[in-house]
C-alpha cells in the first residue's frame, strides 16, 4: 500500500505535546440540548455565536491542536464574515468534522445501534478537504446492557462501518478518527467495562488491519474505562488509569497514530484528574490526549449563559479548562495548585 504522509503530518500535528483536541462537533439537535441548559433556544444564532466565543478565545491554540466541527458549524463564519475552519487554520489549530451521521436500530439486536452516514461520504470529504478539513471523526456506539449485550455482530457492524470510513477519509487526505464509544451510562462493573471495552478494540482493529487501513496515519478516539455511573463501587483514577491503559495493550497496535479520550458524561474535574492519573503511568506506545467535548464545554457555557457581556469570563474558563487537561496530558495537573476557577 502507498503510504500518504501528508496524514502522518497531520497526526503529528494533532498529538502534539501537551495538546488537546476540542470537540465541538455536536449535531444541531445535540448543541440544541446543551443550550436548552442555560435556557437558549436552539437556534442557528445561539450555536454561532457559542462556536464563535469558542473558536475566537485567545491563546487556546497553545493548548489545542485541533477542533472538530459539524456540518453546519464547518460551513458557518464569524459575525464578521471569517469562515470558522479560517479562524482556527490561522492560530495553527488543525479543523476537523464529525461525518457519521448518527445512530439507527439495528433490527433484532434489541438496544443496539449502528452509525450511518456512508451514502456520499466520498464525495463530503472532498467538500470537507476544501473547507479545511484535515481530519474526521465516525462514532459508533457501545452500550453494555447485560451479560450479551454488546454482542459481537453489532461490535463487528460498526467495526466495518468505521473501517470503510477510514478507508475513504485516509483516501481523501483526511486522517480518520475512530471512535467506538463504550457508554458510560449504566450499573455495569468497571471489571464489565473492561472486558467489553477490551473486546470491541480487539475487533475494531482486526477489522481494520483486515480492510488494509494505515494504522499509522489514523487515531483513535476511546472512552476511559469506567464502571457505569449508577454502578455504587467507586473506582480511584489509579485504578482507572490501569484498567484503561490494560485495555489498550490488549487491543490497540502499537503502531497506531494515537490515542484521544472522549469525556462521556463525567465531570470535568474527573475527566481531567482521570487524564492525569493515565500520562502519570508514564510513556505509551501511542501518544494520548484528550477530545473533550462536555467536559470542556459546560463550564464554558454556564459562565456565558447567552450574554454578551459574559463572554470574556467564559473564554476565561475555556482557556482554564484546556490548560487543565493539557496539564493532565502530562501527568502535571496538580488540583489543589491549578484549579483554581470553578471548575467541578
Ligand atoms: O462523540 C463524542 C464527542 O466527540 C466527545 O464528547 O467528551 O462529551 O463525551 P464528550
Amino acid at each position: 500500500m502507498k503510504k500518504n504522509t501528508k496524514l502522518y503530518e497531520t497526526v503529528a500535528a494533532l498529538m502534539a505535546s501537551g495538546k488537546g483536541i476540542l470537540a465541538a462537533d455536536e449535531s444541531d439537535a445535540t448543541a440544541g440540548r446543551r443550550l436548552a441548559m442555560v435556557h437558549l433556544r436552539n437556534e442557528a444564532e445561539n450555536r454561532q455565536d457559542f462556536r464563535e466565543l469558542l473558536f475566537a478565545a485567545q491563546g487556546i491554540e497553545e493548548y489545542l491542536s485541533g477542533v472538530i466541527m459539524y456540518d453546519s458549524s464547518i460551513r458557518s463564519s464569524t459575525d464578521s464574515g471569517i469562515p470558522f475552519p479560517d479562524v482556527l487554520t490561522a492560530k495553527g489549530i488543525v479543523p476537523g468534522i464529525k461525518v457519521d451521521l448518527g445512530t439507527v436500530e439495528l433490527h433484532g439486536f434489541k438496544g443496539e445501534v449502528v452509525s450511518q452516514g456512508l451514502d456520499n461520504l466520498a464525495e463530503r470529504l472532498v467538500e470537507y478537504y476544501d473547507f479545511g478539513a484535515r481530519f474526521a471523526k465516525w462514532r459508533a456506539v457501545i452500550t453494555i446492557d447485560d451479560e450479551d449485550t454488546p454482542t459481537d455482530a453489532a461490535i463487528t457492524m460498526n467495526a466495518i462501518f468505521l473501517a470503510r470510513y477510514a478507508q475513504l477519509a485516509q483516501a481523501a487526505g483526511i486522517v480518520p478518527i475512530v471512535e467506538p464509544e463504550v457508554i458510560y451510562a449504566g450499573d455495569h462493573s468497571l471489571a464489565r467495562a473492561e472486558q467489553v471495552t477490551t473486546r470491541t478494540l480487539q475487533i475494531l482493529f482486526q477489522t481494520l488491519q483486515n480492510y488494509r487501513v494505515d494504522l499509522e496515519g489514523l487515531i483513535l478516539k476511546s472512552s476511559m474505562v469506567l464502571a457505569g455511573d449508577m454502578n455504587p463501587e467507586p473506582s480511584s483514577p489509579e485504578q482507572i488509569a490501569n484498567t484503561t491503559l490494560r485495555a489498550f495493550h490488549m487491543s490497540v497496535p502499537y503502531d497506531v497514530g494515537g490515542i484521544v479520550f472522549l469525556s462521556g458524561g463525567q465531570t470535568p474535574k474527573r475527566s481531567t484528574e482521570n487524564l492525569n492519573a493515565i500520562a502519570k503511568l508514564g510513556g505509551q506506545p501511542w501518544p494520548i490526549t484528550f477530545s473533550y467535548s462536555r467536559a470542556i464545554e459546560e463550564p464554558v457555557l454556564m459562565a456565558w449563559q447567552g450574554k454578551q457581556e459574559n463572554i470574556p469570563e467564559a473564554q476565561k474558563m475555556l482557556l482554564h479548562a484546556v490548560k487543565m487537561n493539557s496539564l493532565a496530558s502530562l501527568g502535571k495537573y496538580d488540583p489543589n495548585k491549578d484549579n483554581k476557577l470553578k471548575y467541578e
